[in-house]
């Protein structure tokens, strides 16, 4: 954390697109594979950097940040559901002190007066699966994962196999609204999964690694009748759309939903203020052994749902709650290796082997130790005993090292000056504005780099780039030993190679193969022949350019011509094209220096024209906008009454406008509140548009 403070913008932004790319990976193994490799702790963490750096760097905020998003889009097999009100996830706290910050950060946005308590729900956070559940005039009519939180995975047939969910509401006190959407999670009991871990061994079925993975494997299955024989169960305590709302707090809707019939966790309770919220998560994790389900820790919501409306989200958060984690298990072992691997950028990142050990049921062989300081900073060496910790799920991280047993003799580890796979150097960059030294040590090797080559070629075929199905890594991998897939353009003329008469090594010979499966292979590559700009430029895998910055991009320079001939031939640093680049808003010079560097490269530039010959790049196209506001900058000045201004500033980001700080001639609208100063007088001057509080309220339809 301490760290986060002293970065510059440069490595912000460099450790940023770091961090956004891990929790990426680690979201699609989390929902899309049901197979985690660190733990919920380690997650958080990561999380918790992000979200750090993007505090002090808003600039880094882009829409495909992982604090935009949660989790990853459906996976095959099922349809896809949108959901009509997006399933959110929750901001977490750490300890007593964040619960207070929260609190602080509710009266704040509420401008409450002191003398006001805030009565805060607190239930248990249930380790499971969230689900949407439908009601159609009391008759369950469908049923959906999480997803990406946008969209989920129709699963409605195996939802019918849930106990606790009924079929139809009841309604003994007051009948249920005609459309109502139930939200909670979809859980296996612990007896019950020790139960079917015992069954599988017997039959020898797949053996599951906690109750969460095996609800998750489950619910996932194509027959539905597997899943009723599975015993999941469910409790409720949100939900989505709804005609109407059965009580005006959260305790209310939820003592509701047990008169329709669900099961509402007994544990859950209204805490008058926070100090009584604080006493209920201690009680909670004392009970937490004794329980027959896994719960992760404890959720403390607003319960007032008029204050919740206000408070209303902030990306995939609601203001309202917040969860507060157990604190993580932990373990000491021994580091037996560590080992390092390249990035598509060529970034060296050292990973330790362990011996393995079981923290909280769960075996765990190896942690990252993210970069060559981390290692320096915890003298990390090979031979040592540390203490690993995790949560729920799997693989841990390094939190110390036991000096006590450290080995005799041991000697600090020597973090590679050369590439361990192509042999190249490896440096630490000096950053030009700041004149330090890069955390991250990089192989120098570029394309004739083995592991860079693969990496880029991975990053290409990914889905959010090429997205080409069936071209995983592993073929990659091997397609690429074997000289078949050396640069991206080899993807698109692969087919053309392969039925060329007179080769001896036809695809569908390989193992593994056969007709089908090839055909499918080159079907789905050549389904892949047009792509969009923004994708396009993320899939160039160039350094500091995520799928925010190439949408921003893409937006600016609209087509592929445009962006290669500004920045082909006069990208330099200090350049008319460069200078360009920097006026696009979000774009920074690290990501300039990047993307003019890229096009300059004779390489690059053949590795487009041979690419370009095979496939299309279309133009970017800017979506509708279509709230009044959209695309506007806002200034607030003076004092608002009619809300407070962060409440006003979330509302009006929240419909797409820009809020500033300062007048000038971009400025849309001022609105100004009661004694208006400096900035009225300027407003005018530039001729800007100045509202009152009503009048902005007035034109964004709401208020
Ligand atoms: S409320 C808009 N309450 O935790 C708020 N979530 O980390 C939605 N979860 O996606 C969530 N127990 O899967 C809420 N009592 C509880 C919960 C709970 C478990 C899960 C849920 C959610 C995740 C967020």
């Amino acid at each position: 954390m301490t760290e986060i403070a002293k970065l510059t913008v440069e490595e912000a932004k460099a450790e940023h697109e770091r961090l956004a790319k891990i929790i990426r990976d680690h979201d699609e193994a989390y929902y899309a594979e049901d197979a985690p490799v660190i733990s919920d702790a380690e997650y958080d963490a990561l999380r918790k950097d992000l979200l750090a750096i993007e505090a002090r760097f808003p600039e880094l905020i882009t829409e495909e940040s992982p604090s935009q998003n949660v989790g990853i889009a459906p996976s095959k097999g099922f349809r896809k559901v949108k959901h009509r009100v997006p399933m959110l996830s929750l901001d977490n706290a750490f300890d007593n002190e964040e619960l207070r910050e929260f609190e602080g950060r509710v009266r704040r946005f509420l401008g409450l007066a002191p003398t006001e308590e805030v009565a805060f729900f607190a239930e248990p956070k249930i380790d499971g699966l969230s689900a949407s559940l439908r009601y159609d005039k009391g008759k369950f009519v469908q049923g959906a994962t999480r997803g990406d939180g946008q969209e989920g995975e129709d699963i409605t047939a195996n939802l019918r196999g849930v106990t606790d969910l009924p079929l139809t509401l009841k309604g003994e006190k007051a009948s249920p609204p005609d459309v109502f959407e139930i939200r909670g999670e979809v859980y296996m009991s612990k007896s019950d999964f020790l139960a079917l871990n015992a069954a599988q061994s017997d039959s020898g079925g797949k053996i599951f690694a906690n109750p969460r993975n095996a609800a998750a494997g489950s619910l996932r299955q194509l027959d539905a009748s597997i899943t009723a024989s599975r015993k999941l169960r469910f409790f409720a305590y949100a939900w989505g759309e709804a005609a109407e709302l059965p009580g005006a707090s959260q305790s209310e809707v939820l003592a509701a939903f047990s008169d329709w019939g669900f099961t509402v966790n007994p544990l859950s309770k209204v805490c008058v203020n926070m100090e009584e919220a604080i006493d209920a998560y201690r009680k909670i994790e004392e009970l937490r052994a004794s329980l027959d389900y896994d719960i992760d820790g404890v959720v403390f919501k607003v319960n007032r749902l008029d204050w919740q409306e206000r408070l209303g989200f902030v990306s995939r958060s609601p203001r309202w709650a917040i969860a507060h984690k157990f604190p993580a298990e932990r373990a000491s072992t021994v580091i037996e290796d560590i080992e390092i691997q390249v990035g598509r950028t060529g970034a060296l990142t050292p990973v330790a082997r362990l011996h393995p050990v079981t923290v909280g049921g769960v075996v765990v062989s190896n942690a990252t130790l993210h970069n060559e300081d981390e290692i320096l900073r915890k003298d990390i060496r090979i031979g040592d005993t540390v203490i690993v910790q995790r949560a729920g799920d799997v693989i841990p991280q390094v939190v110390e090292v036991v000096l006590d047993k450290r080995p005799e003799g041991s000697t600090p580890y020597v973090f590679p000056d050369h590439c361990p796979v192509c042999g190249s150097h490896a440096v630490k960059e000096l950053n030009e504005t700041t004149g330090k030294e890069d955390a991250v040590r990089r192989c120098t090797g570029g394309l004739i780099c083995r592991a860079q080559a693969v990496e880029r070629l991975k990053h290409f075929v990914s889905r959010n780039a090429f997205d080409i199905e069936g071209l995983g890594t592993k073929l990659i991998e091997a397609f690429y030993e074997d000289g078949l897939i050396r640069a991206p353009a080899d993807i698109f003329t692969l087919e053309k190679r392969d039925s060329a008469p007179g080769n001896l090594t036809r695809i569908k010979n390989r193992e593994g193969f056969g007709e089908k499966a090839t055909q499918n292979l080159f079907d789905a590559i050549n389904e892949r022949r047009e792509i969009t700009l923004d994708r396009f430029i993320y899939a160039l895998g160039v350094r500091h350019i995520g799928q925010g910055n190439a949408r921003l991009l893409a937006r600016s320079y609209l087509t592929l011509d445009a962006l290669r001939s500004s920045l082909g031939a006069t990208g330099e640093a200090g350049g008319a094209a460069y200078a360009d680049l920097l006026e696009i808003d979000g774009i920074g010079p690290a990501v300039a220096d990047a993307i003019t560097e890229f096009f300059r490269e004779e390489l690059n530039q053949q590795l487009l024209d041979d690419l370009l010959s095979e496939i299309t790049v279309t133009d970017f196209t800017r979506p509708a906008e279509d709230s009044s506001v959209a695309g506007k900058t806002v200034v607030f000045t003076g004092t608002l009454e009619l809300m407070t201004r962060q409440e006003m500033k979330a509302k009006a980001e929240g419909l797409g406008a820009k809020v500033s700080g300062s007048i000038s001639a971009k400025t849309d609208y001022l609105v100004a509140g009661a004694n208006a100063g400096s900035k009225l007088k300027k407003a005018s001057e530039l001729g800007v548009t100045v509202l009152n509080e009503q009048e902005w309220l007035d034109l964004i339809g709401g208020g």
